[in-house]
């Protein structure tokens, strides 16, 4: 009894330790303000992986531009009617991806057929460790972190807990 209360502390522990510590903050376009008319978002999003739990962060100029999320007939059309979500607040706006899916995000208006306009595919975190993972911390082209990985804190989190688990049972 005494045993299985302690595993149950252990597993929750654990749990709520990999999904906070998973987590990362992930600047769309690359930068701190990179919502905008210049960036390639084609060209960014191919170079990122994306896992579910992930957060975006949409930098912009709230005077000029807005994000809306869209499904793919709103990306590829640029069409803002019947949107998903309209993630503009204050031009420092964070969207948090939940699903292994691919998210559309669009500018409202002509902005979006300038190019202001990205599709995001997001996976299931693999449980295997490669070595950008192990690295952790992924470079722009301007070589600021773009990605602040949170993969290599995950698997020390885990292993950390399965011998505490040991150490307590
Ligand atoms: C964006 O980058 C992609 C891949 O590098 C390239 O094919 C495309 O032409 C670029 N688009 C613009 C508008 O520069
Ligand atoms: C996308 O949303 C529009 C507007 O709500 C809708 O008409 C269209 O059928 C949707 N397309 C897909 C592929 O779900
Ligand atoms: C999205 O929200 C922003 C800020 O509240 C607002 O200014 C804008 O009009 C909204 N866009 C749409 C398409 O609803």
């Amino acid at each position: 009894m005494e045993s299985s209360r302690k595993m149950l502390v252990v597993l929750t522990t654990m749990v709520v330790t990999v999904h906070v510590v998973n987590a990362s903050l992930v600047y769309v376009g690359g930068g701190k303000e990179t919502w905008r008319p210049d960036v390639n978002f084609s060209e960014w999003s191919s170079r990122q992986n994306i896992y579910v739990g992930d957060w975006l962060y949409f930098g912009f100029d709230k005077k000029l531009y807005n994000v809306l999320e869209v499904n793919k007939t709103g990306y590829e059309g640029c069409n803002d009617m019947g949107f998903i979500k309209n993630i503009t607040k204050g031009g420092r706006d964070v969207f948090q991806v939940i699903e292994a899916k691919k998210y559309y995000f669009i500018n409202g208006g002509g902005y979006c057929l300038g190019g202001m306009k990205v599709a995001i595919n997001v996976e299931n975190l693999q449980p295997s460790p490669s070595p950008s993972l192990l690295t952790g911390v992924k470079q722009n082209k301007n070589g600021s972190p773009s990605k602040f990985g949170g993969h290599v804190v995950t698997v020390m989190a885990v292993l950390t807990g399965v011998l505490l688990a040991w150490a307590i049972l």
